[in-house]
């Protein structure tokens, strides 16, 4: 059975769609099958890995998988994406588009919260790591990620009102595993991404971050065009050029998830 994250922050632009988009990169190197479910219906991470919405021939998504509110109908809605690299074979999406907001008003509906578990109950058995793409807020779809998840894992810019949004999804998973009947579910860890070594805002937050967090800290990801521009054009960094220091960065978070998830 797969091991689940979900990908949080009760912040926009904190880096949750690029750490689930390239650390399903940095695992399906190392060998691992990887699930990417879109949970945010921006549906960036579906984007950036390449998937493409064809309105003509409208595929099935999350809010499909959701609405039928059925055990393992989520088998019948993971896509392959869009890479080339030879890695991308081992990465499989479940996409999202806008219409997953329509999910967030049935919440009120017995049972709603549990409707991403149930969907993919048995429907991720071909798989090692399922990463949840979950939306900034802490609301229904958020929700339904964590019912669905083992753990929780957090990204962050070195900011102060992106750590505050990651200290916040961090105490919310605390609080909600009873909530949404998934008392083992934890709060593992997190990465700071974007990090710029020259402010000083970034430094004093980079140490708050240890402070609060402590080994929880996984990784740093330091500031690079060259990762805004390989989401930009949707591409897997071993497309760009100069890409080998992120690369290993992403890696060496790839090798602590295999080892503290051990699939
Ligand atoms: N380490 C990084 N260095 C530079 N740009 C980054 C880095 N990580 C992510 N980005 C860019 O920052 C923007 C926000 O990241 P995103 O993953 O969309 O955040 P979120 O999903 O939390 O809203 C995107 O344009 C993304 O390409
Ligand atoms: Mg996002």
């Amino acid at each position: 059975m797969a091991k689940r994250i979900a990908i949080g922050n009760n912040k926009g632009g904190a880096k949750k769609s690029t750490t689930a988009v390239r650390l399903a990169e940095a695992l399906a190197k190392l060998g691992k099958r990887v699930g990417v479910v879109e949970m945010d219906p921006q549906g960036n991470a579906s984007r950036r890995l390449g998937w493409k919405d064809d309105p003509e021939n409208p595929q099935l998504t999350t809010s499909e998988a959701i609405e039928a509110n059925a055990e393992g109908v989520a088998s019948q809605v993971w896509q392959p994406i869009g890479w080339q690299a030879e890695y991308a074979s081992r990465i499989t999406v479940m996409p999202a588009r806008y219409t997953l907001e329509d999910r967030a008003t049935e919440a009120g509906q017995r049972g709603a919260y549990r409707r991403l578990a149930k969907a993919l109950k048995g429907a991720d058995d071909h798989l090692d790591y399922v990463l949840i793409d979950c939306p900034p807020s802490l609301g229904h779809l958020t929700q339904m990620a964590l019912a669905a998840a083992d753990h929780a894992f957090a990204s962050t810019e070195p900011e102060h009102d992106s750590v505050e949004a990651a200290v916040r999804y961090r105490d919310f998973v605390a609080a909600s595993g009873e909530d949404l009947a998934n008392p083992n579910l934890n709060f593992a860890g997190l990465v700071v991404s974007g990090y710029d070594m020259r402010l000083a805002a970034h430094v004093g937050q980079l140490g708050g971050v240890r402070d609060i967090f402590g080994d929880q800290l996984w990784g740093v990801v330091p500031r690079r065009a060259l990762i805004t521009n390989a989401d930009e054009y949707a591409l897997p960094l071993s497309e760009v050029a100069d890409s080998g220091e992120v690369r290993a960065v992403f890696e060496l978070l790839g090798q602590r998830f295999i080892k503290e998830f051990a699939a």
